[in-house]
């Protein structure tokens, strides 16, 4: 899609779902980037409710307490010159969220339905009146039932393991075995859930990135953009 087309563009919601390490969040970068779209990262939200549910002490089945606690919870996406921040009660938690104690408690505490209540208005917010690409597990099913374009990535689990392996091996000391095992865990608790479980929306154009560089999915992604809208 070249720069002119870009410009016609209408503000659409595009969402991207699918298991860790599939690749959507290097995609939808690029993808809103090339677009000029606002980037919605919701696991980084899910993440951050975990973060203050450690940081209060509290057990990820504390039904109550959890949803006293996302009554004060205030988070919001900041641009600075680290780039694409999060703050919650304005404290930067970015680099934190991303520790693998915090990845497995997020997928915990992420299916618990007053966690998903108060994270389905901020996301709606967030999207309101822009063009935006949506990454997570339950935008194009959930949050964004009437998005203009629906994509679900998804690639085998041994590649999968082997880029969140390589993604966080400067600040993880976690071995590629153990987070495959991580990510098996996690694609059952995500998949099973009662509320917003992963899975593709009916709607959702399925692209499968295992033997793809994730330039050609970008590139894929806007073919068919284009097709759609162009
Ligand atoms: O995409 P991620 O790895 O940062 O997501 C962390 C966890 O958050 C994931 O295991 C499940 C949960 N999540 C969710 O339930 N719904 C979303 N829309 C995004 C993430």
């Amino acid at each position: 899609m070249d720069e002119g087309n870009v410009e016609n563009l209408p503000k659409l919601i595009i969402t991207i779902d699918g298991p860790a390490g599939a690749g959507k969040t290097t995609v939808s970068r690029i993808l809103a980037h090339r677009l000029g779209y606002k980037y919605i990262d919701t696991g980084a939200l899910y993440r951050a409710v975990a973060f203050e549910v450690r940081a209060a002490g509290l057990s990820p089945h504390d039904d109550a307490g959890i949803e006293k606690l996302c009554s004060i919870i205030h988070l919001k996406f900041v641009r600075n010159e680290k780039g694409l921040r999060l703050q919650s009660n304005d404290l930067d938690i970015t680099d934190q969220i991303r520790e693998p104690e915090i990845t497995m408690l997020a997928s915990e505490v992420s299916s618990n339905p007053s966690v998903r209540r108060y994270l389905l208005d901020l996301q709606r917010d967030m999207a309101k009146g822009k063009g935006v690409v949506a990454e997570g597990r339950d935008m194009g099913t959930v949050v964004f039932p009437n998005a203009d374009i629906k994509f679900y990535l998804d690639a085998s689990p041994k590649t999968r393991a082997v880029r969140r392996h390589k993604e966080f091996m400067s600040v993880s000391s976690q071995t590629l075995k153990e987070v495959e095992r991580d990510i098996k865990k996690r694609d059952k608790n995500d998949s099973t859930r009662i509320f917003a479980p992963l899975k593709p929306a009916e709607d959702a154009t399925i692209i499968d990135s295992t033997d793809l560089t994730l330039h050609q999915v970008v590139e894929l992604m806007l073919c068919h953009i284009e097709n759609a809208f162009g």
